[in-house]
């Protein structure tokens, strides 16, 4: 298969990781990719190159359009390991003239390689390179996500080659929004971002904004992963925008884990009771749902319910595991409420209350503790809870 070419003279060179389930604990389902962008002009230019395992794919994709040893010029958007982690082999066996990199990319560039003697060129937000017929502007989105990260948009082809930003974790043959199924595309979008852009989203807000501003024409946004987007670019736009904002529906994710299905009780109470609401209800049992399946429940639900049951004074440990992970992922101005069945001393709801209040959720009621296994009666605590929930979800639209 000959490497893509996404606008006239400009290739995707990356390569297709069919394999990979983990990302740091975000599961993927389907794989991923690591996209590489080659740009064929006076100077020849690389985008970004993938995970160190995968070099041989990206030199067979060069190899179709150019001896590599001919190209000018490097361009490390992002130095995140599965976009730099062939930077070493590239750099000795090209022996570019240049290296181009955020400030901070110089330093991580750095410190990861120990490379002082490789041709680092700083450039800052505003600067651009010309190739020839092409203008590369630079446009630095520290922390999206990681200090280093920048953007390169290429003028004459409206073109952003937008580093993690606006990626998915989808590997296909495919390599355009317009060839794969938008609902599941869409899906991996969202997840995507749930699960690593989340944290950063007032600076999403802020980076929207300034691209309104600058006033740039963007046709087509060429991600490190996944799909380029050149039909539905106002739509990833927008949906960042949406997702960035936080904004959420009627909508309660319950997250728990149970021993004897005495806690699973109660939670079946409360999404009883909000189904009555009209709330629209996920049940995530850490059990089988995993957590990056949760974060992006939570993406757009208004209220978050923690239920455990009380192991050796604490909480089950998947539910320890999932409020690590989402308190990481700061989602903001949720409603909430902890849950859970006890048998003596019954510390978990008061742990899973705490984890939701360093959350910054909004506590609503007081938490439910039931002793041992749940009667018709006792329940109906639950049932109270669910209909304050429901209330408060209500209130806040
Ligand atoms: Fe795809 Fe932040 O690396």
């Amino acid at each position: 298969m000959k490497p893509i070419e996404i606008k006239k003279n400009i290739y995707w060179v990356g390569a297709l990781d069919w394999k990979l389930r983990d990302f740091h604990g975000y599961a993927l389902n389907k794989g991923t990719t690591y996209n590489a962008f080659l740009v064929m002009d006076e100077k020849i230019a690389l985008f970004d190159t993938v995970k160190v395992g995968f070099k041989g794919d990206l030199l067979h994709n060069l190899h179709q359009i150019v001896d590599p040893t001919k190209i000018d010029y490097l361009i490390v958007n992002h130095v995140e390991m599965d976009h730099s982690g062939s930077l070493p082999a590239m750099v000795e066996l090209i022996k570019p003239e240049k290296i181009f990199c955020s400030a901070m990319g110089k330093k991580a560039i750095i410190e990861h390689f120990h490379c002082e003697d490789w041709p680092l060129v700083v450039v800052n937000s505003g600067d651009s390179i010309s190739l020839g017929a092409k203008t590369v502007h630079f446009l630095e989105t520290r922390m999206l996500h990681w200090p280093d990260s920048m953007f390169s948009y290429i003028a004459e082809d409206k073109l952003l080659i937008s580093s993690d930003a606006f990626g998915q974790h989808w590997c296909t043959s495919e390599r355009f929004d317009d060839e794969v199924n938008e609902a599941e595309l869409m899906a991996h979008a969202e997840k995507y971002y749930a699960n690593i852009l989340l944290p950063f989203s007032p600076l999403v807000q802020k980076l929207l904004a300034k691209v309104a501003e600058m006033g740039i024409e963007i046709d087509t946004i060429a991600p490190d992963h996944g799909l380029i987007w050149r039909k539905n670019v106002a739509g990833i736009l927008a949906s960042y925008d949406r997702w960035s904002r936080q904004e959420t529906k009627d909508k309660a994710v319950i997250v728990y884990d149970t021993m004897w299905e005495s806690t699973e009780k109660m939670a079946k109470a409360i999404c009883r009771t909000l189904m009555q609401e009209g709330i629209s209800v996920k049940m995530m049992n850490m059990h089988v749902d995993h957590r990056s399946d949760v974060a992006t429940e939570i993406l757009d639900a208004k209220a978050i319910l923690l239920g455990s049951p009380t192991l050796n004074n604490g909480i089950l440990p998947r539910m320890a595991d999932i409020i690590s992970y989402l308190k990481g992922l700061k989602p903001r101005g949720r409603v909430g409420a902890a849950f859970g069945s006890y048998g003596w001393s019954g510390e978990a709801v008061g742990i899973l209350t705490k984890a939701l209040e360093e959350m910054k959720v909004e506590l609503v009621g007081e938490g439910v503790k039931i002793k041992n296994v749940p009667t018709h009666e006792s329940l109906k605590a639950c049932v109270e809870l669910g209909e304050l929930i429901a209330k408060a979800i209500k209130s806040q639209e």
